[in-house]
């Protein structure tokens, strides 16, 4: 090693030394750094939320957001949160479904019938509440959710206008059950697979089509590939933002208050965000060629309410949620 880097090397190891020695143990004015995973690229919406997040102050803790999928899959980066081999991550709803059941309401269509309900249920309902505060045994701590807006089918070149026209089509879903037995009662065969490998699935015709919100269109590249988007807006499945367990007991009470509320500002700011994102992408979407297609989702509501009913069958916790759900209508 040349003397130069030895010496810089002592000298940094001397200063983060005196750094801590100056936090002394006293948990409350320790720094810490999270790393936070995600996997949209760094001009999608959510990685400006997730940015405003990081840059707040949060009583020492930093955070670092590493953007596009590059430590895991959804699947896999819930997995290294709950060994606490990794501080935070945003993750769909749906993905934290095969962790934690309760969260499959989240992913039942049509279970919000406006954005004012859905917004409503996702700020007010102590059913939210409950499902965070049982994921804390399981490994990980939600601590707040994004608007990922509404979910529809998009194909490489077909409207479907009703289950009939899906009857056939290959859809890649979410890796969650629910999502799974949805595209089965909307009429279509369900794929499941990692948002990463989508795009390349549409181009290799291994799927014919896949259900998101409008920016996978976009920031996903999927509209360079799928050229008709129908509005059958089946779900609302919200982005949610874990916290690690094993990094959140080291928090003093302090520094989880002030991460809860810079997490619970950015889910504020990210709502106007998201708005203008989905419009502008729409734009950018037919500028490469998607159609969108609106369309009477009534027999896609009738085809899909069964998954209402197994819901709610499952057991008293789950049909008291479902209740919750409606009556903040
Ligand atoms: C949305 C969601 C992502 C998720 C993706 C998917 O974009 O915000 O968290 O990975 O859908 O369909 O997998």
């Amino acid at each position: 090693m040349k003397l130069k880097k030895f010496f810089s090397l002592v000298a940094t190891a001397a200063l983060s030394i005196s750094v801590l020695a100056a936090c002394g143990d006293d948990s409350s004015t320790s720094e810490v750094s999270f790393r936070l995973a995600h996997n949209q690229p760094e001009n999608h919406p959510i990685h400006e939320s997730l940015t405003a997040f990081a840059e707040a102050d949060k009583a020492g803790v930093k955070v670092e957001v590493f953007p596009n999928g590059t430590l895991g899959t959804e699947r896999e980066v819930i997995e290294l949160v709950q060994t606490g081999a990794l501080d935070m991550a945003k993750v769909s709803a749906a993905a934290l479904e095969s962790f934690n059941d309760d969260f499959a309401i989240l992913s039942l269509p049509y279970v919000f019938e406006s954005q004012e309900h859905y917004y409503n249920v996702m700020d007010n309902s102590k059913s939210i509440q409950t499902i965070y505060e049982n994921s804390k045994e399981i490994g990980f701590v939600p601590i707040t959710w994004y608007d990922s807006g509404q979910r529809s089918i998009y194909t490489v070149d077909k409207k479907v206008e009703s289950p009939a026209d899906m009857k056939g089509l290959k859809i890649r879903v979410q890796e969650s059950q629910t999502s799974i037995a949805m595209i089965e009662a909307m009429g279509g065969s369900p794929t499941p697979m990692s948002y990463g490998e989508v795009y390349t699935g549409l181009q290799q015709g291994l799927i014919d089509g896949a259900e998101n919100n409008e920016t996978a269109l976009t920031t996903g590249k999927h509209g360079e590939v799928a050229k008709a988007y129908t509005y059958t807006e089946h779900q609302y499945s919200p982005d949610i933002l874990i916290v690690s367990t094993n990094a959140w007991d080291k928090l003093s009470d302090e520094q989880k208050d002030a991460l809860v509320k810079a997490a619970k500002e950015s889910t504020e700011s990210h709502k106007t965000i998201w708005a203008e994102a989905v419009k502008k992408s729409v734009e950018d979407a037919e500028a490469l060629g998607v159609k969108f297609y609106t369309i009477d989702k009534t027999p896609y509501i009738e085809a899909a309410s069964v998954l209402h009913e197994e819901f709610t069958k499952k057991g008293d916790k789950e049909k008291q949620y479902f209740d919750e759900f409606q009556s903040l209508k």
